[in-house]
């Protein structure tokens, strides 16, 4: 891994997902999350702050030791108990069954076999368990996905693997979800990158 994805990327996301608007999007995806959590794609651990108290404990994945250095601030101060439990989403070292929630943000884009990572949190959710999601993705105007599809290449080169293009409502759909509630909008910003998804899904 070159010195720019190890140690730069990971700062520059904290910095560039940190923002206001971003912890408003935080919280109401949050909000609901109660039980034993799995959190994929933890990175900076931005979302610990808007873990409700309901939450017993969070099962944190990610392959970022930057991203782990970032987080501990945020995971000292938390009154939700934080353990990194594995470093790959498509591979969760988690017993079947046993979580009540999953929670991912801005990371669907950039698992390189999303499918097998959407179906390995399927697997470990309990039988009523929910994903909680927020993601970007592929926007339903030709002229913007048109566009996505030019960037993706460049973007995946710059920012660590991330699409632009992914199709986040049927990747979960497909994998075995039924998706509760969605909302689709655009954040500020470039529309190419700024196309969101943001819902709970069941394990159907
Ligand atoms: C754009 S960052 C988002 C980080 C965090 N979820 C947030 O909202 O700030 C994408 C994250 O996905 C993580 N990631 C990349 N490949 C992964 C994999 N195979 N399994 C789990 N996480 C992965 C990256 O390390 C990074 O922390």
């Amino acid at each position: 891994m070159s010195l720019y994805q190890d140690q730069v990327l990971p700062r520059l996301i904290d910095v560039a997902l940190g923002g206001r608007d971003f912890a408003r999007i935080r919280a109401r995806v949050a909000a609901g999350l109660s039980g034993e959590v799995l959190e994929v794609g933890f990175g900076s651990g931005l979302n610990v702050p808007h873990y409700p108290s309901t939450v017993r404990r969070v099962q944190a994945v990610d392959p970022a030791t930057t991203g782990r250095k970032l987080a501990a601030r945020r995971v000292a101060a938390s009154p939700v108990p934080v353990e990194y439990v594995g470093m790959d989403g498509h591979c969760l070292p988690v017993d079947t069954a046993s979580i009540d929630h999953a929670l991912v943000t801005w990371t669907l884009c950039t698992i390189p076999d999303v499918d097998r990572a959407l179906t390995e949190v399927h697997r470990v959710l309990r039988p009523d368990g929910e994903l909680h999601f927020v993601e970007h993705g592929r926007s339903p105007a030709p002229a913007v996905s048109r566009w996505q599809d030019r960037l993706t290449p460049l973007q995946r080169r710059l920012f660590g693997g991330c699409h632009l293009n992914r199709p986040i409502d049927d990747l979960v759909a497909r994998t075995g979800f039924e998706i509760a509630a969605m909302e689709n909008y655009y954040l500020r910003g470039p529309k190419a990158v700024a196309y969101m998804f943001e819902g709970v899904a069941a394990k159907a």
